[in-house]
């Protein structure tokens, strides 16, 4: 059984908006990929994240990051539910280093890959990221 609370179809969509709106905000100079992710605690806030660009393309941090690492700031411990937007007909899947720290933070969450045109897709964090190493791995 999940520990995560079960989220309505229109928790989803109020998800989906705040990683659009978060994606207006990207600083995307270097790739011109917008990305927008939307996180939700179980508190009920919601976070946005923003993909933000450096010029030494290597301190670029992606969306779901970004919105991670402020809800953790804010005191936020748990959450329920992520949402990634790009604008891409195939969905845009979080990479590889957010994977890893979805599953610190969020665990077996649902993750919302969702676009400018309505597609959406629910996949839970397990079949992103299989084989984790978390802190049970030590
Ligand atoms: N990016 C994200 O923000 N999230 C993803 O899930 C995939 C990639 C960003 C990083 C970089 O700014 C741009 O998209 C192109 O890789």
């Amino acid at each position: 059984m999940s520990e995560h609370e079960a989220l309505s179809a229109s928790e989803f969509e109020t998800l989906i908006a705040a990683a659009k709106s978060a994606r207006e905000n990207a600083h995307a100079a270097y790739s011109n990929f917008r990305v927008g992710a939307g996180l939700r605690a179980t508190s009920g806030r919601i976070f946005g994240g923003c993909n933000v660009e450096n010029a030494t393309y290597g301190l670029t941090i992606c969306a779901e990051r970004v919105a991670i690492v402020k809800a953790i700031s804010e005191g936020e411990r748990g959450f329920d539910a992520i949402a990634v937007v790009a604008d891409t007909d195939a969905l845009t899947a979080p990479c590889g280093a957010c994977r890893q720290l979805i599953w610190e933070f969020c665990g077996d969450v649902p993750v919302i890959l969702a676009n400018l045109k309505g597609k959406i897709e629910i996949v839970p964090m397990r079949e992103l990221f299989p084989k984790p190493f978390d802190a049970s791995s030590l």
